[in-house]
């Protein structure tokens, strides 16, 4: 098939690779020269594992990139991969979505297809979007729906670091569509990938705004499950009680499973706490207040301050160098975006603490993700523990469950583990954060 992704971000690109891998002929839309630049000349404008050597194989042949939205009339379908910001409010802001939907509309206008063209939306957006904003929008440049074009929802359910195994083995793929010839484009495009598929990916044929919906309830349901497990986490703290030796028998539960049972400092990244974020937002808009999404991110928010509270209790860190390891969002990843990272050395800072970090690959992404917060940046884990008289663990990062020396190296041992990660011993004074 001919498709195009409008958008060459995170999603846009990897599913744009993933698919030219798969044996479609692609063609990214971006405004950016330099991803266009780049797309075309096989680099990938995004660092994801596997997603270079794809871009490498496929780049400038069956995938390519245009700041010309006219390629659309060149293709079957087009998915929209565009970023939806958050507002002040926690609503998603939809102008790039709404400028995208009337480009796309604009080139469909001055096309003369034989069939309509599918646009298919992949960002994420509340539910009736695209029915209510987007074909709306395209509409208005000419095409007519149902004639001219068709609308349907896509949602990805990729996770940063494992994208494009993610995108090629998924749990479901999901069609939210109310016509037949819709549903048909979406089978032909994902049968390459069923077929290449480790094992049988269901497919849930749905709605527009249920499919829409089922995006929101997955990251909402994983964001509360974290916020959950916290929640008993601190409960567990209460009485001495071990919450990862809870987790670990509570998991055995199938109908609960042992994943995203970690408890700790909470999540981030740029999708758990916006999605949560934006449908509590859009329920609120619409007169329902969601108890327990808010909570979740109650929840969330209160775990760093538990965590710096657990520090003040064994010392007290004003004039103090502080050490603190890892930066990210999780492992594997230099993204801060809503990093409990930040309001950690933001506490930190507030207490009159020297902050020394250190992350194996995220100090500039934070630095730039937070740059009114000063602190020292350590080339190593044992650099940033030496003479501190305190540490934080915030992100899980492997290597830091093999620190052990270094921790003789700090003024006073006083661990404070946000993960779960650093191995308890003799000659420190630790304290996990549920545990
Ligand atoms: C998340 C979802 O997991 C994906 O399914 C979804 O497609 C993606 O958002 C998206 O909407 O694009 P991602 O943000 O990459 O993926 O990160 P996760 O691996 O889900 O981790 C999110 C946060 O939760 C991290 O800060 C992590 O440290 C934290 N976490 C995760 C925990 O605190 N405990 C756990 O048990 C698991």
């Amino acid at each position: 098939m001919n498709v195009s992704i409008v958008g060459s971000g995170y999603v846009g690109t990897t599913v744009a690779a993933c698919l030219a891998d798969l044996g479609h002929e692609v063609t990214t839309i971006d405004v950016d020269q330099d991803v266009v630049d780049a797309v075309n000349a096989g680099e990938a404008p995004i660092h994801e594992p596997g997603l270079d050597e794809l871009v490498a194989e496929h780049g400038g042949d069956r995938l390519r990139a245009t700041t010309d939205y006219d390629a659309v009339r060149e293709t079957d379908l087009t998915m929209l991969a565009l970023p939806t910001p958050s507002r002040d409010d926690g609503s998603i802001d939809l102008q790039y979505m709404e400028a995208g939907a009337s480009s796309v509309g604009e080139a469909l206008a001055g096309a003369d297809a034989d069939e309509p063209h599918l646009v298919v939306t992949k960002s994420t957006v509340v539910p009736t979007t695209t029915e209510d904003v987007l074909a709306e929008r395209i509409a208005e440049a000419g095409p007519e729906r149902g004639e001219d074009f068709l609308v349907a929802s896509n949602p990805e359910f990729q996770r940063e670091g494992t994208a494009v195994e993610d995108f090629l083995n998924p749990d479901k793929l999901v069609f939210g569509t109310d016509d037949e010839r819709a549903l048909e484009l979406l089978h032909a495009l994902y049968e390459p990938l069923r077929e290449a598929a480790d094992g049988d990916v269901p497919v849930v044929e749905t709605g527009i705004a249920e499919a829409e919906m089922i995006k929101y309830a997955n990251n909402a349901f994983l964001a509360s499950k974290i916020s959950a497990i916290n929640d008993l986490g601190n409960v567990c703290k209460e009485f001495g009680v071990d919450a990862y030796e809870v987790a670990d028998a509570v998991g055995l539960d199938h109908r609960i499973s042992e994943r995203f049972l970690r408890s700790g400092v909470g999540f981030g990244g740029s999708c758990l706490p916006k999605d949560v974020s934006a449908i509590v937002a859009a329920a609120r808009e619409e007169g329902y207040e969601p108890a327990v999404l808010q909570a979740a991110l109650d929840i969330n928010d209160r775990q760093p301050e538990r965590l710096l509270s657990l520090l003040d209790d064994r010392v007290d860190v004003d004039g103090k160098r502080v050490a603190v390891l890892g930066l990210a969002f999780k492992p594997g990843t230099d993204d801060c975006r809503n990093t409990r990272a930040k309001p950690v050395v933001e506490g930190l800072i507030d207490r009159g603490a020297d902050v020394v970090a250190y992350d194996p690959v995220a100090v500039e992404a934070f630095r730039e993700y937070a740059p009114e917060l000063d602190f020292e940046a350590a080339g190593s884990a044992a650099a940033a523990l030496k003479d501190a008289h305190a540490a934080v663990a915030v992100t899980g990062w492997d290597e830091f469950a093999a620190l052990d020396e270094a921790f003789d190296e700090m003024a006073d041992p006083v661990v404070v583990d946000g993960r779960n990660v650093i191995e308890r011993r003799d000659g420190i004074t630790y304290e996990g954060l549920t545990w």
